[in-house]
């Protein structure tokens, strides 16, 4: 397959999310509504209530924004075309969706604190500073009332395709880079409790996606943004193709289920309140 591909920068995972905003629901967001809708329902939206959903992406701010109209929601993703796609959704139900082309850090920096009584990240960890970022989502939204939602892969995720690719880069002499996402919903606790956040809601659902052949797992893995960035754009396109169908048989071989091969998701949701 490919280099290391963590973590992904803001400008090169824009530009897979813009080329993919058309194809993204159909390689990721379908096969995670279930947690998309549990999160929402954790959140115990109600009419009136404005909410802000960082990296937005093309559609799942709308599942929100039903619950929450007549209030306008707010989608803020630096991909032009993603927040494009969320619009127009949002128009053809009748909701109304104000489009921030930002990235999350541009967009945190000039908000209001406590404008919002939601702030909704859904597998966007990948491209903030988690690690030191988490307790400062809490102020764009009101205290008392306000709730912060996370989703997220957790770095356990598809253990299939990150065993073949470190086998790869040791058998390469390359330096190994791993997810950029959390370990744990008990990490991402303690990260938000650092702030004025308590948590209400936590779970982990397992989501696993079947590929016919070792080579659809692969393009899935270079196409659909769940691996992205400079490293992987730095890579020699010439020398990808060629790594490609080898690392394809690899996974085949190892995780290989009658010529099928599964990545296995952990999926995590959280839910804080912002304390008085
Ligand atoms: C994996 S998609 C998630 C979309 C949506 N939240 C969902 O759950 O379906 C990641 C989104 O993050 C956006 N993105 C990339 N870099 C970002 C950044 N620095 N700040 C905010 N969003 C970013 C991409 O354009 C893309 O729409």
């Amino acid at each position: 397959m490919t280099t290391p591909t963590f973590p992904p920068s803001p400008v090169s995972s824009r530009q897979v999310y813009d080329d993919n905003a058309s194809r993204y629901d159909d390689f990721w967001t379908r096969h995670v509504l279930q947690p998309h809708r549990r999160l929402t329902e954790d959140l115990a939206l109600r009419p009136g209530e404005k909410v802000v959903d960082l990296a937005a992406g093309p559609g799942v701010t709308l599942e929100m924004l039903r619950k929450t109209a007549p209030a306008a929601g707010v989608a803020v993703d630096p991909s032009r075309q993603m927040l494009d796609r969320g619009v127009a959704l949002a128009k053809s139900e009748g909701l109304e969706l104000v489009p921030v082309q930002l990235t999350a850090q541009a967009f945190l920096l000039g908000c209001e604190p406590e404008s919002f009584d939601v702030l909704s990240l859904r597998f966007g960890l990948a491209y903030v500073d988690w690690e030191n970022e988490l307790a400062s989502l809490s102020m764009p939204v009101r205290r008392g009332t306000g709730r912060v939602a996370l989703l997220t892969n957790l770095a356990s995720s598809a253990p299939q395709a990150l065993k073949t690719y470190h086998a790869f880069m040791d058998e390469l002499g390359r330096e190994k880079a791993w997810p950029p996402v959390p370990k744990s919903t008990d990490q991402i606790e303690a990260l938000l409790t650092r702030g004025d956040l308590e948590i209400t809601h936590r779970w982990v659902e397992p989501v696993r996606i079947w590929f016919a052949n070792g080579l659809e797992a692969s393009d899935w893995l270079l196409q659909s943004g769940y691996i992205a960035g400079e490293a992987l754009d730095a890579f020699p396109k010439d020398l990808l193709d060629m790594l490609k169908p080898i690392f394809a048989s690899k996974l085949e071989a190892d995780f290989g289920e009658d010529g099928r091969v599964p990545f296995d998701f952990d999926i995590a949701g959280v839910v804080a309140r912002r304390k008085p």
